[in-house]
């Protein structure tokens, strides 16, 4: 069911969101009221993951789905769930549809799989992480923000709560606060300021440490961070 929208934030524009993290978030966030447009190389594609959204999730729901410069054009909170090796091509190219005072959330996770390694090891990154590397490439005006690198993809395209955390880390406050505000509309996920961008550094490479052990243990790891005062989790 889709439940009445309380204190809506979208519309959010999932760019790269034909994949298993865009329509797995996606599902989330429409079940929760938001209004998604997915985004797609192919305006066709990202139409009929759309409509595999508005069937799982039954009822009124605000989801479409469009090419990606037509997506980015349509919202201000832009969430890029991509592959590492086409991040960078895609943001350059994508960077004339984005609008000024957009905020970016950026899940990118690079990995050693990119470029013929393993998947369970990171990638080491010029800039730091894929986050600040995103941070180059996006309009001055564009606040980046890097979130949700450490949940499954499959648990978020299923039904049932979460059990893990998501870190959020920017250099923008109002935006890592928008972006808490968002995770924290999935069930069973609560939301923690991982500081600076710069600590995305930190927060990507744990993501390379849960597939080793998803492939170790055949599970679908997350993390949970413990021991901090109650008002630390949104
Ligand atoms: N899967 C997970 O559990 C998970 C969890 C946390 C973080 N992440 C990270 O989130 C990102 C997305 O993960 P995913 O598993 O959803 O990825 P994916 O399925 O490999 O790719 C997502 C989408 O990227 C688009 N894409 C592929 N090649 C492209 C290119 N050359 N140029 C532009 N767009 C291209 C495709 O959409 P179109 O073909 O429709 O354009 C595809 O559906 C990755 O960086 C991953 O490391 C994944």
């Amino acid at each position: 069911m889709n439940a009445a929208a309380p204190n809506p934030i979208g519309p959010i524009a999932v760019i790269g969101g034909t994949g298993p993290l865009g329509m797995g978030l996606a599902l989330r966030w429409a079940r929760a009221g938001e209004t998604v447009i997915l985004g797609s190389r192919d305006a066709g594609r990202a139409q009929q993951a759309a409509a595999a959204i508005q069937r799982a999730v039954g009822g009124e729901v605000n989801v479409s789905g469009m090419e990606n410069a037509a997506a980015c054009a349509a919202a201000d909170i832009l969430m890029l769930t991509v592959p590492f090796e086409n991040q960078a091509s895609l943001l350059k190219h994508l960077k004339p549809s984005i609008t000024e005072g957009s905020i970016l959330i950026d899940a990118t996770v690079p990995l050693a799989a990119s470029v013929g390694g393993r998947a369970s090891r990171p990638l080491g990154i010029w800039q730091g992480s894929a986050a600040q590397q995103a941070a180059e490439l996006v309009p001055k005006e564009v606040s980046v923000v890097a979130a949700f690198h450490n949940v499954s993809a499959d648990l978020l395209g299923g039904d049932a709560a979460l059990d893990c955390d998501v870190i959020v880390c920017s250099d923008d406050p109002d935006a890592g606060q928008l972006t808490r505000d968002l995770a924290a509309k999935i069930p069973g996920v609560r939301a923690i300021d991982g500081g600076k961008l710069e600590n995305a550094r930190i927060v990507e490479q744990i993501t390379a440490l849960l597939i080793g052990l998803n492939i170790r243990h055949k599970g679908h790891a997350g993390i949970r961070i413990t021991g901090l005062p109650p008002q630390a989790y949104r």
